[in-house]
């Protein structure tokens, strides 16, 4: 098949291209770098040894789109492309609506005028809201996610049943993704952050390379076993096969269909911080801070569905992704810049 990966110059995306290359698929990427590099989709094409061509644009350019769908006979989407920071989302909240609300808007109406009607879009677990038993599984109710850029994810879930409903040609996988984490294993694609990272690894990795002193740790009260938060980290290899799966799956899966992926089980901030100095060999400088607003003590996935219906599962471990994020980011100090 013929993919369009929209945000492949991004973290997720880049990963994405080499799955798909590496299981016989062609690719092209649109991505308008507003966070994502065109290294990272050439360095994506060298590892699945197959050309992939960039282009530079925005989703919610409804001329291009056309272009491209008219010039590449595309069979399917798979959808990244959006902006992820959650402060900034709320500093910025009508950027976010406008990228990630009116982009997958776009984005499906070009589809269906190509006659192009097979999804694969990056949902998040915050669109659970909070509140409910762990481990969290599909079948739950979605709740209120407690910034815009949650909120945007929900509303494309939205979006898109909506559309389905509309008209049963429509195959989507909406994935509900939970902390994902690691590189490529050849350290040559990673999570290449700009400025100061949000997420606890590339944090925490950061610290270990000397970039940056001291890892914050958002609050150590949370009724969690050491006190401080506990997520459910995936690898990003596990995370794309995944994608993988559930773009095939969607051959017998018409309307749409949600999947968590993560690992099912979670692991607390120390946790983290201890597994990275074992794979770098480094101590990790740490000090406790506050909660960070909006946060929750503890999530993890429920992979059952995605496990039955996707024949899916992860096959890589915390000290894997540990120490491929250690390649990556040795390799790349300062990310592809
Ligand atoms: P990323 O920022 O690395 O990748 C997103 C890519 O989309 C970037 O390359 C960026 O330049 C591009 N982009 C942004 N807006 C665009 C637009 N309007 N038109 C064209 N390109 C645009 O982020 P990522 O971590 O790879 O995330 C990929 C997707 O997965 C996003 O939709 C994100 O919300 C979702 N997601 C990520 C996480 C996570 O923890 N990384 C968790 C849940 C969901
Ligand atoms: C993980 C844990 C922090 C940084 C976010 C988004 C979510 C999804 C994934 C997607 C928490 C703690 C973190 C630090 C810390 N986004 N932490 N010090 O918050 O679970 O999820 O990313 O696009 O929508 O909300 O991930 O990596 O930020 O935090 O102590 O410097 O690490 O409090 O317990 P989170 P995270």
């Amino acid at each position: 098949m013929k993919i369009l990966v929209t945000g492949g110059a991004g973290y997720i995306g880049s990963h994405a291209v080499v799955v798909l290359l590496e299981a016989g698929h062609e690719v092209v990427v649109l991505d308008n770098l507003a966070n994502g590099s065109a290294e990272a989709v050439t360095r994506a094409a060298e590892i699945g040894g197959r050309a992939v061509p960039l282009v530079e644009g925005d989703v919610r350019d409804r001329r291009l789109l056309d272009e491209i769908f008219a010039e590449h006979h595309v069979d399917a989407v798979m959808h990244f492309a959006g902006l992820k920071a959650v402060g900034e989302s709320v500093e910025q909240p009508l950027e976010y609506f406008e990228n990630n609300v009116g982009g997958a808007i776009m984005l499906c109406q070009a589809m269906a005028a190509a006659d192009v009607r097979r999804l694969v879009f990056s949902s998040s677990a915050t669109v659970y809201g909070e509140g409910h038993p762990l481990p969290w599984h599909e079948g739950l109710p979605t709740g209120t996610p407690s910034n815009p850029y949650g909120r945007s994810k929900l509303m494309v879930e939205q979006v898109l049943t909506d559309m389905a409903a509309s008209d049963p040609r429509w195959r989507i996988g909406v994935l509900r993704y939970f902390n994902p984490t690691g590189a490529h294993e050849s350290g040559r694609i990673g999570e290449s952050p700009r400025g100061t990272p949000d997420n606890l690894v590339p944090y925490i990795a950061q610290v270990a390379s000397g970039r940056r002193e001291s890892l914050a740790v958002f609050g150590n009260d949370y009724p969690t076993h050491d006190g401080t938060g506990v997520r459910d980290y995936l690898h990003v290899m596990d995370l794309v096969e995944g994608h993988l799966a559930a773009l095939q799956a969607l051959d017998t899966r018409p309307g749409v269909n949600v999947w968590n992926l993560g690992t099912g089980r979670g692991y607390s901030v120390l946790e983290m911080l201890r597994a990275f100095e074992k794979a770098s060999g480094r101590a990790v400088a740490y000090h406790f801070a506050p909660r960070r607003d909006g946060d929750i003590a503890a999530c993890w996935a429920d992979p059952g569905k995605a496990r039955e219906e996707l024949g899916w599962s992860t096959r890589r471990d915390l000290d894997a992704m540990m120490a491929d994020v250690w390649r990556w980011q040795q390799a790349n100090p300062e990310g592809y810049d």
